[in-house]
């Protein structure tokens, strides 16, 4: 029997590697071309009206049509856009949205809105140039300076988590959690780092009698969380502040303590984690959510951990290391890592929760 050869060549690792980063290169501009649809409201125009012409699209969203009939080409070779007929005169082609792409670009309440995602991307390098004298000093860039196209982006991603499964399924699956939350006595509620007070307003929607208290260090923050919670009729049972999580001083009484995507961020995790405990008052509970990351460092890495290391490198880990002694975290904040922090931070108990998510990871502290 004659031996099979293989007679194929093993790719060039050169061309390989240049074919990865122009396709790189190419998914960067096309996500900042969502950036664009989102900013001046195209997309919805597009869900609402139907197929449009470059010159019909520009009175509706009044932009410019020279520079909308370039981007409506862009989106379409880009595969996010359908046209009529390529054919016909370039002010007469008429461009649709898909209507399967709607819940990513226009609903901002599906779960698979992912238009802000373009906004956090560009939020995540507008400091860039800091970022490159960051990296030279050692130096933290403070969250402010990220601007509002990272904290806006970054709220509106996780926004119909915090309003839909925080409070109809997440929560629900902790039966303690749930029961206290739910029973006829008012039970309160601190919200560290709540950021755009998403998840205090979730929490504050699914049980009628908790009070919430949401603390952010950030001043814009705190003020477009408050605005939200007056929106959603809830904000007679919140309240926003401007604290650090650190501060010794912090003080109350809360049936259940909650950090959403934040302690990774903080440069004193400890300390906050401290005054979690100190919050949560001898029985009550410290409930931690953040990235769903490996265990350990391998170079095997998934698309997820992939994509934080992406945030970490420009945004979680200099906007971290604002201030003294900051424990330089960083957005991969493996399981082990945040047990040693609860440990020092005089946590009794630590428990990875059973609640099943594709990018978030749940954590129980208790005193
Ligand atoms: C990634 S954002 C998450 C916001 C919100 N929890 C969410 O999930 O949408 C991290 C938040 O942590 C806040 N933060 C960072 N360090 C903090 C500190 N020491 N005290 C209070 N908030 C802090 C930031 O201002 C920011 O709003």
């Amino acid at each position: 029997m004659a031996e099979v050869t293989d007679t194929t060549t093993p790719p060039d690792p050169t061309e390989a590697l240049a074919g990865e980063l122009f396709a790189d290169a190419n998914s960067t501009l096309t996500l900042f071309s969502v950036f664009l649809g989102t900013r001046l409201g195209v997309y919805e125009v597009l869900a609402a009206a139907g197929t449009q012409t470059a010159g019909e699209l520009a009175a509706r969203t009044e932009t410019d049509e020279r520079y909308v009939r370039e981007w409506l080409e862009h989106q379409t070779v880009s595969g996010i856009l359908a046209i009529d007929d390529e054919r016909a005169a370039a002010d007469e082609r008429r461009y649709s949205l898909p209507e399967a792409y709607e819940p990513l670009l226009v609903d901002a309440d599906s779960l698979y809105y992912l238009a802000p995602l373009a906004r956090a991307a560009a939020g995540l390098v507008g400091p860039l140039d800091d970022i490159v004298e960051a990296y030279r000093t050692g130096a933290g860039v403070p969250f402010a300076d990220y601007g509002a196209n990272l904290h806006e982006g970054l709220a509106a991603m996780n926004r119909p988590s915090f309003l839909h499964l925080l409070g109809e399924a997440w929560l629900p699956s902790v039966p303690d959690v749930h029961e206290r939350l739910s029973s006829a006595t008012p039970t309160r509620v601190a919200d560290i780092g709540c950021g755009h007070g998403w998840s205090s307003i979730g929490i504050a929607r699914a049980y009628p009698n908790v009070r919430v208290d949401g603390y952010d260090l950030d001043e814009a923050s705190v003020a477009a969380a408050t605005e939200n919670a007056e929106a959603y009729g809830v904000a007679d049972r919140i309240t926003f502040a401007v604290r650090d999580a650190s501060d010794p001083e912090l003080e109350g009484a809360y049936d259940l303590v909650t950090a959403f995507e934040c302690v990774h961020d903080m440069a004193d995790p400890v300390g906050a984690l401290a005054t979690m405990r100190r919050l949560a008052n001898g029985d009550g509970i410290v409930l931690v959510m953040d990235e769903r990351v490996g265990d350990e460092f391998t170079a095997e890495a998934d698309e997820l951990e992939q994509f934080l290391y992406g945030c970490s490198v420009f945004h979680c880990l200099p906007a971290g290391r604002v201030g003294e002694h900051s424990a330089a975290t960083g957005t991969v904040m493996r399981t082990d890592t945040l047990r040693g922090y609860a440990d020092d931070a005089g946590f009794g108990t630590f428990e990875v929760l059973p609640i099943e998510n594709e990018f978030w990871r749940f954590y129980r502290l208790e005193a």
